[in-house]
């Protein structure tokens, strides 16, 4: 659901060569698919816009051996844009992530932009925000106005803070975020079997976007 494996888009750590290795991976684990989601608008990252679209292609074809389903998204920083644009994970979902030390002054006014544009909004790795809590003012606006979806990394899913938001059943995906390191589609098997509440929303998700 959240993955940056397209070589040479964005701080993917992954090569062509190692791709291929990588789709066995997930194959072998028993995935069906995966969503490539290369980051948008993240300050610290370049990603070659240009290369996007070419590269899922290419990789896409490279799925098929494997029987794997691909996707394309992408993974929204959200800052303080007057202009969004993004690639909507099944035309309609925008992976957002933001700041995770404090909160950019106008995020909420950006996700309501993001969600005017007729987009509905997943919270990436939402274990990550020291400055968001369960019970907070803005959480509420994220929930009750904004109807967001949230998602937890599979290593996230891990920490006090993951736990709590699997504990409070306030999270509808898990993702492993890889940028090339393999173990992590195995850490997502495991936690999808530790968390079979969320693993049936994915089910659910996938089969109602998918047909
Ligand atoms: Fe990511």
């Amino acid at each position: 659901m959240h993955s940056h494996l397209l070589p040479g888009v964005d701080d993917s750590r992954q090569s062509r060569f190692f791709f291929d290795r990588m789709l066995r991976c997930y194959a072998e684990i028993g995935f069906g698919g995966i969503v490539f989601t290369p980051h948008i608008d993240n300050p610290s990252v370049r990603t070659k816009k240009d290369r996007i679209q070419k590269t899922f292609e290419w990789a896409s074809r490279k799925a098929e051996e494997y029987d794997l389903k691909t996707y394309l998204g992408s993974e929204y920083y959200v800052v303080d844009q007057k202009k969004i644009d993004l690639i909507p994970i099944f035309g309609k979902y925008a992976l957002c992530e933001t700041f995770t030390g404090t909160m950019p002054k106008d995020y909420l006014d950006v996700l309501r932009r993001v969600k005017d544009k007729g987009y509905e909004i997943i919270i990436a790795h939402i274990e990550r925000y020291i400055w968001l809590k369960p019970d907070s003012d803005v959480m509420r606006s994220l929930v009750e106005e904004l109807k967001v979806k949230i998602q937890v990394n599979a290593m996230g899913a891990m920490t006090k803070e993951g736990k709590r938001y699997l504990s409070l059943d306030m999270v509808d995906f898990l993702a492993s975020d890889c940028h090339g390191d393999r173990k992590l589609v195995g850490e997502l098997y495991r936690q999808l079997e530790k968390n079979p509440n969320v693993a049936f929303k994915m089910c659910d998700f996938f089969a109602q976007e998918i047909e």
